[in-house]
């Protein structure tokens, strides 16, 4: 094979995967009740790639045809140097090779990256802030300040960036708040996303059954306020999306648990330590920390990722119910990245 051009990753389905989510750092400067416990052990940094190591995983996967590159975490600002590797990563946007590189983010970094960002060639950024309420807003991330995060946000508007909010709906916690949500998105000129609460990791409070709000309870509130105009919007991912004809702002919805999103999957998702997951929702994965390291030249790479994607399952199997009641995936969000 020449590597001027090497053959696109198809899987077994026929889906080509052309979006690839890495999680740069499991760490992260909040808690949130629903990701993660109170006193997480993080991984060693020793396990963890370095960022030279990074950028050449994920340039291996542009040249292997990603067209969209996503930064998670964990946190991934709060990773040191990080802003080096967007730097670094923005040549491929430069060159034509990635049509874009974008990240999410929970924003308390954001004051201070935003301008970075637009200079690295990020146009779009997905912010994670579920409520508008400063109490809410610390009891949902156990010691984070909405004041920084609206600051960030702003910093990031200045500064040129889309942005998306992501909102995941909690039951008893934000329920009451998706108006204001859905109002204040459509002043500032943002996308919204709700996010069904997902079963991942154990986060020590054995309440997930209390905090699940089908989000089709949500769009049926939002309808009795909000005029929703269907939309063909699509990114390969499980979001659906709607149109507020009042806003004109899109909204999306991200049903994980009573939708099957999988068939149109884009995507696979790289940990910090080198692990890719071919599925959110299931435990088979690749190790490419290996032939990573095991070479200069990226073969042992590219045919560790190659291998992979035939691997790629047709779909996940989320559950909560009674009878299941702990995490359907043991693992965090934050090692895996949303
Ligand atoms: N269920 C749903 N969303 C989650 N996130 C983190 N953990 C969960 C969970 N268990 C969200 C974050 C962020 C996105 C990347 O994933 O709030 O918006
Ligand atoms: Fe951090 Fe995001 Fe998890 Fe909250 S949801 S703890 S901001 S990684």
């Amino acid at each position: 094979m020449t590597s001027e051009s090497p053959a696109p990753l198809i899987d077994p389905f026929g889906r080509a995967v052309q979006y690839l989510r890495v999680s740069v750092t499991d760490r992260c400067d909040l808690r949130c009740v629903y990701c993660m416990a109170e006193d997480m052990s993080f991984l060693p940094k020793a396990d963890v790639l370095t960022l030279e190591e990074i950028d050449r995983l994920c340039s291996a996967f542009v040249k292997l045809g990603t067209r969209k590159l996503r930064l998670t975490g964990g946190e991934p600002l709060v990773r040191r140097d990080v802003m080096q590797l967007i730097r670094a990563l923005g040549r491929h946007i430069a060159s034509g090779d990635l049509d874009e590189l974008t990240l999410t983010t929970n924003g308390t970094m954001l004051f201070k990256h935003a301008a970075g960002l637009y200079e690295a060639g990020v146009r779009r950024i997905n912010v994670s802030m579920d409520t508008l309420d400063p109490h809410k807003f610390q009891a949902i991330t156990r010691w984070g300040k909405l004041d920084k995060i609206l600051g960030g946000i702003q910093a990031a508007k200045d500064a040129g960036l889309k942005i998306k909010i992501n909102c995941v709906a909690l039951k008893g916690v934000n329920d009451d708040e998706i108006h204001r949500m859905v109002a204040w998105c459509g002043e500032q000129g943002f996308d919204l996303t709700f996010i069904e609460v997902m079963p991942m990791g154990d986060v020590g409070e054995g309440a997930r059954l209390d905090q699940y709000w089908p989000l089709t309870q949500l769009r049926a509130e939002l309808e009795t306020r909000w005029t929703l105009d269907e939309s063909d919007h699509r990114t390969g991912g499980p979001a659906r999306y709607v149109r507020v004809r009042e806003t004109g702002q899109r909204v999306g919805f991200i049903t994980p648990l009573t939708h099957n999103f999988c068939e149109s999957c884009n995507r696979v998702r790289l940990t910090c330590t080198g692990t890719l997951y071919m599925c959110l929702g299931q435990e088979d994965a690749a190790d490419l920390r290996t032939p990573l390291r095991m070479s200069d030249e990226d073969g042992p790479l590219i045919d560790a990722v190659r291998d992979a994607i035939t691997r790629k399952p047709k779909g996940h199997d989320f559950l909560i119910d009674r009878q299941h009641q702990g995490p359907a995936v043991p693992r965090h969000m934050s090692v895996t990245g949303g």
